[in-house]
């Protein structure tokens, strides 16, 4: 058996855990969180909810719910710590990057660090949903020039986020838009970030320094960072008539169109349907930039299922209709992906405390491919 024979590239097709978290159906482009469909979940429920069926397993009682809200809106604040690093930081490190370090630093500010229990890690984890999102609104608005806005904790999750960020109270309309946007990116199964949420876990280090590593692999472009560059390509594309010409020259100079592709799903993902679903009502009323962004994204989204759809199985992905629908919103390009992140945090979590039940030590292996027996010479006789 060579080399080729034992590895999987990219661990595709491995399976690496159990969980009864989330289903992904790639072939039939179904998506279920605790056995709801998505589709249900996005017309139903709230982030907070979709929070508590992550971590707990089962939907909320009316009072269940109301002391789980209350809990998780207690521990929005941020240490004025923290707020200074997201200070020192801006206009010197991009927003996925601050995030990243601040993130970090908050388990200076938990008293139970150490405490592995399973009681304790569902209190971290309120305490990280709560203030990962309070970080990302608040690298939004000091990157905006302007003063940092405290936490408002009678304001449900996605409208405090939008008042933090712009420092007024947002209309239900956007708030509602957010609150689905956030609950479709809350939970994806074995994606690269909470794997290595997961690794990071299996060490027995601790939820923060588990979930500072999923921060760092949702950075990249191949993963959380695509909806941003979805957005650049978009406005390099500029108007819907130019969009054939840049789709055409991209894929002849073999480019990877962002927002399109997935590992696992060789079907329309139907996160991106729901997206698009809505997209294409607030478009209606939708100022000129979102409508423009609007029509470069129907127009790519028409060649590219043309042309690679059915023959290669690539189709758009939940990052391709986010940025209009984040514009729409007033959300900068360089703040998706930390909304991402924010919005991703329950499905970390919940990742995390499953695996700490049956934890394991992730370590495969390499096929070595070097020398062997060298012999060592000393410095002066190389
Ligand atoms: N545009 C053009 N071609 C593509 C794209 C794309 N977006 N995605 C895949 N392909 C092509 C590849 O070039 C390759 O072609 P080839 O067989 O002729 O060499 C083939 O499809 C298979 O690609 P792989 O990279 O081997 O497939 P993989 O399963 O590893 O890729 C991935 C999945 C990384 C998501 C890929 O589709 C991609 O790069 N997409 C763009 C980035 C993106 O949108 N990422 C977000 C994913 S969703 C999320 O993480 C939240």
């Amino acid at each position: 058996m060579d080399a080729d024979d034992k590895i999987a590239v990219g661990l595709e097709g491995v399976y690496v855990a159990k969980s009864s978290i989330c289903k992904v159906d790639g072939i039939n482009g179904k998506l279920y969180y605790r056995g709801y469909a998505i589709e249900d979940i996005a017309k139903n429920s709230s982030f907070e909810e979709v929070c508590y069926l992550l971590l707990n397993g089962k939907l909320p009682k009316l009072a269940e719910f109301e002391e789980f809200k209350k809990a998780l809106y207690a521990e929005r604040d941020l240490p004025e710590e923290i707020v200074g690093i997201i200070s020192e930081l801006v206009g010197k490190a991009s927003p996925m990057d601050i995030l990243r370090t601040a993130f970090s630093a908050l388990s200076g500010f938990d008293e139970k660090l150490n405490d592995n229990t399973e009681q304790a890690n569902m209190e971290k984890s309120l305490k990280i949903i709560s203030r990962i999102s309070s970080i990302s609104a608040a690298i939004g608005r000091l990157e905006s020039k302007a003063q940092y806005v405290k936490p408002d904790k009678s304001l449900s999750h996605s409208q405090n986020f939008l008042y933090m960020l712009n420092g007024k109270k947002p209309e239900q309309e956007k708030a509602d838009l957010l609150d689905l946007m956030m609950m479709l990116h809350a939970e994806h199964s074995s994606n690269a970030s909470t794997f290595s949420t997961l690794v990071t876990g299996s060490t027995l280090a601790d939820i923060y320094a588990a979930v500072t590593s999923g921060i760092s692999t949702l950075k990249g472009p191949l993963h959380g960072g695509a909806d941003e560059a979805a957005l650049k390509m978009m406005d390099a594309i500029g108007s819907p008539e130019n969009t054939e010409r840049y789709i055409d020259e991209a894929l002849a100079g073999k480019q990877r169109i962002m927002g399109f592709g997935h590992r696992v799903y060789k079907t329309y993902d139907p996160r991106a349907k729901i997206i698009r679903g809505h997209l294409i009502e607030i478009q209606e009323h939708a100022d000129g930039k979102v409508k423009n962004l609007t029509g470069i994204a129907l127009a790519a989204e028409k060649m590219m299922v043309e042309k690679l759809g059915e023959t290669k199985g690539i189709w758009p992905n939940v990052d391709f209709f986010s940025g209009p629908i984040y514009a729409y919103l007033g959300v900068p390009g360089n703040l998706f992906t930390p909304l991402f992140a924010a919005s991703r945090a329950p499905g970390w979590c919940a990742h995390m405390i499953e695996y700490w039940r049956n934890n394991k030590l992730f370590r495969p292996l390499e096929y070595y491919e070097g020398e062997i027996d060298k012999q060592y010479l000393s410095i002066d006789k190389r």
